[in-house]
């Protein structure tokens, strides 16, 4: 009860905070077309890449703690299209989020504009297009959330600050992709990595010699884990997705699919060019990319031996998660430390775990979570759940933990089992806490989202989770995380696990596998009973929110499937309130 009585009065600082400010604080508007033009990334042939007025990567969202974000996007392509806020906690506000399946896509022609808040959160994300595959195509850019100046952060202030988008790229089409994965066939290896949309040698950073830089860093790829390093350069780990880390230094970094983090290093070498190098890891090719940091004045080409990290070792990049920890004593958003939340007290109700495994459909290979293969629905399962629409989704589909033959526990990694194929939602109570365990037993690095949220990070390890591996469990300094690696298994013929504890007291957005696979992805995990909240206050209606303003949904706190699911509810009604549903149904699977 103590934890408990301890929460209620936390937040109640943080309503009040967010109440105060949330008067001056300012609104930022952003008009963006959406369309299809060449882009030239690897200097070869153009390929057709998704631009956002023109740009790609698209352009940047620079905002501060507590800003409005008006976002019209308008849809030139020819398809639906759809953009999803990797890292918003979309605090009941999660119909803005923008997810494939779950919310009507924007139609061609069509614009949507999304309201968002930063609300209480500082740090470094991006956004991507969730419907379709585009993401492969392009249709992603930064977003950074800088601290409102009267709360300290703790470093002094960079002399500038650089986005660095780091991913893995097809000079294939999405849409062959698409149908890759459609088959059931795996995607082939990645054709190069690009540096802020530009392929090995084409990207570069200007620095002045003797001055301090931030990057911030975010793997905005499909699949692969990257390591990043700058040569001759130790970067200092000063942020991750919004958490200030205790400032451990590091000669290079793993950032996995989906991840984001902030480093500061110091241009305190001969003034000369130095490469910035990006490889992918635990990958059967290894892909290298470069860009250049060029120190201003000097003159020369880039040289000097690259170091060559460890592709493989998987103990080397555990032993780094593990050493990513929270600055307790620095602040966050608000002025308060970070540390005043006790999440190591908190009284766990329920523990999920999730093992992905793979299957067949239909004859086809798919992936499950604990046996289910996921099936996008039709109808948006916020919107089924609002207008109380059965046989859209199934509740409880989805077992808390995966029968023997779907763990990996057993001999061999479960790849045959059967799975049944479902369009699943868990359910759950609203503000109970739940342990989550992520378990791999696939070829490949797993990342795991959670739209909309983030939990802390309490461990991670290799060989099978018990109820033991609790005594390992970061209960003190963890970071709180949008999205956590699972390294696969393939590379040191273990089982690796992280368990997690995270607080579903606010709404969950989706969780899914952001490595996508051959169709599927997991489980739709629904986190709130249905309850309706109380009606938004005056300042948080607005002429785009009607019927918000009289009749408050359910929000659902869902989490669907598919990598970066997630249930918006309000979106949909934006778009649909006056349709059918049989319109509906055209709008989504149309
Ligand atoms: C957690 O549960 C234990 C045993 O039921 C109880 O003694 C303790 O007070 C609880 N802690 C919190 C924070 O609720
Ligand atoms: C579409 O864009 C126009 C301005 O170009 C704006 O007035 C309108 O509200 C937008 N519609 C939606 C649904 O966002
Ligand atoms: C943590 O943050 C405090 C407050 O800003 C700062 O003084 C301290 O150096 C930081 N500690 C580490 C280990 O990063
Ligand atoms: C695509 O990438 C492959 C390397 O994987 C390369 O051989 C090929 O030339 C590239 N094609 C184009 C059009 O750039
Ligand atoms: C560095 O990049 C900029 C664009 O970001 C480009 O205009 C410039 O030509 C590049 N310089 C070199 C030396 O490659
Ligand atoms: C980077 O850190 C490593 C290990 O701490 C150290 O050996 C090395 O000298 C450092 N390099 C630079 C350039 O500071
Ligand atoms: C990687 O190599 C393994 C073993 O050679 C093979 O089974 C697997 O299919 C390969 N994966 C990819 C993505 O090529
Ligand atoms: C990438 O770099 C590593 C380490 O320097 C090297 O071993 C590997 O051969 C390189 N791979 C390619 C495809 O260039
Ligand atoms: C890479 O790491 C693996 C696993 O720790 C180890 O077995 C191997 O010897 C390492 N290779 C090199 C070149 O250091
Ligand atoms: C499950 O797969 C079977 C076989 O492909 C198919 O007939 C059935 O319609 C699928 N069910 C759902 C809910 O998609
Ligand atoms: C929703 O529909 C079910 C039957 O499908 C019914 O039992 C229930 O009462 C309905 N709930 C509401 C709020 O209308
Ligand atoms: C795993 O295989 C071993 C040896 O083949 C066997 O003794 C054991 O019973 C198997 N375990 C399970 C859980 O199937």
């Amino acid at each position: 009860m103590a934890a408990a009585a301890a929460r209620v009065v936390a937040l109640a600082c943080v309503l009040s905070l967010v109440l105060s400010a949330q008067a001056e604080a300012p609104y930022r508007f952003f008009d963006w077309e959406v369309t299809y033009g060449d882009i030239n990334p690897l200097g070869g042939v153009p390929q057709q890449g998704i631009l956002i007025n023109g740009q790609f990567p698209g352009p940047e969202v620079d905002c501060q703690t507590n800003d409005n974000l008006v976002i019209n996007v308008r849809n030139r392509l020819p398809e639906p299209f759809l953009l999803s806020w990797n890292g918003i906690q979309q605090r009941k506000n999660s119909w803005q989020d923008g997810v494939s399946g779950t919310n009507c896509p924007i139609p061609p022609g069509q614009n949507y504009t999304y309201h968002m808040q930063a609300k209480d959160q500082i740090g470094s994300f991006f956004y991507f297009p969730s419907l379709a595959f585009h993401k492969a195509a392009g249709g992603f850019g930064a977003i950074r959330i800088n601290s409102r100046p009267r709360i300290p952060v703790p470093f002094p202030p960079p002399a500038d600050e650089f986005t660095v988008l780091i991913g893995d790229w097809y000079n294939t089409t999405h849409k062959a992709l698409q149908a890759m994965l459609d088959d059931g066939k795996l995607l082939p290896s990645p054709d190069a990595i690009l540096i802020n949309g530009k392929g090995p040698g084409r990207a570069n950073f200007t620095v002045e010699q003797g001055k301090t830089y931030r990057l911030r860093i975010s793997n905005v790829g499909l699949r692969s884990t990257l390591n990043f390093m700058i040569q001759d350069h130790n970067v200092t780990l000063v942020e991750v997705e919004g958490t200030h880390t205790v400032q451990n230094t590091y000669t290079s970094l793993d950032v996995h699919a989906g991840q984001s983090l902030s480093v500061l290093f110091t241009a305190d070498r001969p003034a000369r060019s130095y490469h910035i190098a990006v490889s992918s890891r635990f990958t059967n090719q290894t892909l290298n990319s470069t860009a250049v940091l060029r120190y201003a004045g000097s003159t020369g080409p880039v040289s000097g031996p690259l170091r060559a990290g460890n592709q493989s070792d998987v103990d080397f990049s555990l032993n780094q998660a593990r050493s990513i920890r929270t600055n307790l004593t620095a602040s966050g958003p608000r002025p308060n430390p970070q540390g005043s939340y006790h999440y190591g007290s908190i009284n766990v109700s329920r523990t999920i775990r999730l093992a992905n495994s793979a299957g067949q459909v239909g004859g086809k290979p798919r992936y499950g979570v604990n046996g289910v293969s996921y099936v996008d629905a039709d109808t948006p399962l916020k919107l089924a759940d609002y207008y109380n629409i059965s046989g859209v989704f199934r509740m409880d589909g989805i077992p808390d933990a995966p029968a023997a033959t779907h763990s990996g526990t057993q001999n061999g990694t479960g790849a045959d089992a059967a799975l049944k194929n479902q369009t699943a939602v868990m359910d759950s109570d609203h503000r109970s806490f739940v342990e989550v365990v992520f378990e791999n037993s696939e070829d490949s690095v797993q990342s795991w989202h959670l739209d909309g949220y983030s939990v802390f990070v309490v461990g991670m390890d290799k060989g099978a989770w018990s109820e033991e591996s609790r005594k390992g469990y970061n209960l003190v300094d963890a970071v709180t995380r949008c999205t956590v690696e699972g390294v696969s298994k393939r590379v040191d013929g273990d089982l690796h696990r992280a368990g997690q504890r995270g607080d579903v007291e606010r709404e969950v957005g989706g969780l899914g596998a952001q490595v996508p696979g051959p169709a599927v992805l997991p489980p739709g995990v629904h986190a709130d009973a249905l309850r309706p909240r109380r009606a938004p206050r005056a300042d948080q209606r607005d002429p785009l929110r009607p019927r918000y303003q009289q009749e408050p949904p359910a929000i659902l706190s869902v989490v669907s499937s598919r990598w970066q699911g997630k249930i918006q509810l309000y979106q949909s009604i934006v778009w649909c309130a006056s349709r059918t549903v049989e319109d509906l149904v055209w709008l989504v699977t149309g």
